[in-house]
């Protein structure tokens, strides 16, 4: 631990709190038996398998040689082995479910057991105790691992409707996800502002619905402002083959979402005949909500059903997200149909529309083979026992959905925004607003209090959604989302008993290492200032990061710092007007930097 830190952390009274760890995996296992010696990679080392294991020694394999350039030798006879084997029967009773995984790695050999989700899982342990940097001789500690997560649904959502991101990002985000043992892709393809996904019965989805003439620049709402800039682009459906295949072998499953009914603007822009009345609509560039909706008619109902059918076919996971959020009830209120359909149908409200809408769809899915997901809304006007709900508007939909029997899944805005800004800094790059630090996605307990143990089997896990108004690069998601993403995995993995807010940012510092080897742009947490007041109008001022291995720069006349201002070595004493014009800044070994922070 480097002087400046002790110095910091002394000062800021949390010196017994961060310790750097030896083995930094994240999420934290449920058991690590740290053991004596090492694994030496500097010797030839083979890779041997099960038949089922030959997914993960292919992933092992390019792995070693893309980062480390070694060289496994598949199924060699080499002394050093990495072993991937499934459980024994009678000599593994220890592992029983799919995504567990043992770990022992002594000096002649590191083996992995488990189903071949587990031991993809103990491959990305394995990964995490390498070194974070692309050398081809190095050594790992020698230790027994146990492990299995705490939840089944350990979810990332990205938005791809507001703005559209290529299919090799698409592959970094699984990836990303991966590395932290994230297992279902929330997969947003339709909103009001884009159409993604190529449906072949209706081209004129991506012909039209693909492509915005424009974008609103920041928050001009009004007086609107525009950009003048296009955004276009949709994945085809062999691109979105390759996208489900390549996240199979990574033990993701992807979970496509086609909004409905409202949300869906861009498809009333290619097919108008799907709204109650209009036939001017546009693929919309303003942010919210718009009044427009899908009509609920057995045409329209029909349309969708058929889009169902593509996408059913795409995608082999058990989910289809319908949407079933924000729907308005502007558009149906001044509808005759919709009228005549309510008085028919003898509903009462337009939430019970809305549920006549879902219903309808639902019962197609389920006659495919398949399970409807949709945000908290659908509960609202009624839906079936086997409808999974999101919960977005706080807890209160997932705990109302294990109560009626229905499994839940925890996306509450307050913990799992990643949209939402990381800082309060007023540099912080533009975001949709909220608040959302890292030690508060870590206080995060999905499983609500109030349930019993019957009702609480609902409750599958968790998800971080990411909607992508203000986020128009791939750059910027990776800065949005680490290293927040690194606490949802602990929160998602972790035994609660195991969680510790301290200990996972001693683990930090490794990670933020393995990122940048990664080529991943995480964001470098802000320098932390804490102030002392001292005798005579001075103040004792420390500086800490979360970073630990980056160095800390500051000014004290009201200038920017950078890597050439001075250097924070120790604890410094100021005057109130020094205090006053003090900014810092905190970079990294390899250049990244922190935020500037004023105090
Ligand atoms: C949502 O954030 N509208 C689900």
């Amino acid at each position: 631990m480097k002087l400046k830190f002790i110095l910091c952390l002394l000062l800021s009274g949390i010196f017994f709190q961060i310790k750097a760890q030896q083995y930094s995996i994240i999420p934290q296992p449920v058991m690590v038996i740290p053991g004596t010696g090492t694994f030496d990679f500097s010797y030839s080392v083979n890779i041997v398998f099960d038949k089922e294991q030959n997914e993960n020694a292919d992933y092992l394999n390019q792995y070693l040689a893309k980062y480390y350039s070694v060289r496994p030798i598949l199924g060699g006879g080499m002394k050093k082995k990495i072993a991937l084997r499934n459980p024994g029967i009678q000599t593994d009773n220890l592992i029983q479910h799919d995504d567990e995984y043992t770990l022992s790695i002594t000096g002649d050999s590191i083996i992995i057991k488990g189903s071949s989700a587990g031991v993809f899982y103990g491959i990305q342990t394995l990964l995490q105790l390498m070194p974070a940097e692309k050398i081809s001789s190095f050594q790992i500690p020698c230790c027994d691992i146990h492990d299995y997560p705490r939840f089944s649904w350990r979810g990332m959502h990205l938005d791809c409707a507001r703005h559209f991101f290529s299919v090799e990002f698409v592959k970094k985000y699984i990836d990303m996800m991966a590395y932290y043992k994230l297992n279902m892709f929330h997969w947003h393809l339709t909103d009001d502002q884009g159409w993604r996904i190529e449906i072949k019965q209706y081209p004129l989805l991506t012909q039209i619905g693909s492509y915005r003439k424009e974008t609103m620049v920041e928050k001009n709402f009004d007086p609107y402002i525009g950009d003048k800039t296009p955004v276009d682009g949709f994945y085809t459906q062999e691109q979105v083959k390759e996208i489900v295949q390549y996240a199979a072998k990574r033990h993701i499953t992807i979970v496509p979402e086609i909004e409905m009914p409202g949300h869906s603007q861009a498809a009333i822009a290619a097919y108008p005949e799907l709204a109650c009345y209009g036939n001017n609509y546009e693929v919309w560039t303003k942010w919210g909500v718009t009044n427009v909706t899908l009509c609920p008619t057995s045409d329209v109902i029909q349309f969708y059903e058929n889009i169902l059918s593509e996408i059913i076919s795409l995608f082999p996971g058990k989910y289809i997200h319908i949407g079933g959020d924000e729907v308005p009830d502007d558009h149906w209120k001044n509808s005759k149909q919709v009228a005549e359909l309510m008085h028919e149908k003898n509903l009462q409200t337009y939430a019970q529309v809305e549920a006549y809408f879902i219903n309808q769809i639902e019962q197609y899915v389920i006659s495919k083979g398949k399970k409807i997901i949709g945000w908290d809304e659908i509960l609202e006007g009624g839906v079936s026992q086997s409808a999974t709900i999101m919960s977005w508007r706080g807890t209160e939909g997932g705990v109302a959905a294990a109560k009626k029997g229905n499994d839940a899944v925890m996306t509450p805005g307050k913990y799992c925004y990643f949209d939402h800004c990381q800082s309060q800094n007023p540099l912080e790059p533009i975001c949709i607003g909220g608040y959302l630090p890292l030690d508060t996605v870590y206080s995060y307990d999905p499983m609500p209090s109030q349930l019993s143990a019957d009702e609480s089997m609902h409750i599958l896990g968790a998800q971080a959604n990411v909607w992508t108004e203000y986020i128009s690069t791939g750059d910027k998601i990776e800065y949005m989302i680490f290293p927040r993403m690194l606490a949802l995995s602990e929160v998602l993995w972790t035994q609660k008993k195991n969680m510790d807010y301290w200990n996972f940012i001693g683990r930090l510092e490794k990670h933020f290492e393995l990122l940048n080897m990664r080529g991943i742009n995480y964001r470098v947490p802000d320098v932390k200032i804490e102030v002392r007041t001292m005798d005579g109008n001075k103040f004792m001022i420390g500086m800490s990061c979360i970073e630990t291995d980056a160095m800390i720069h500051y000014t004290l006349d009201g200038s920017n710092p950078t890597e050439t201002s001075l250097s924070y070595l120790e604890p410094l004493t100021l005057t109130a007007e020094e205090c006053k014009k003090l900014k810092a800044i905190a970079i990294t070994k390899s250049g990244k930097r922190s935020l500037i922070i004023s105090n």
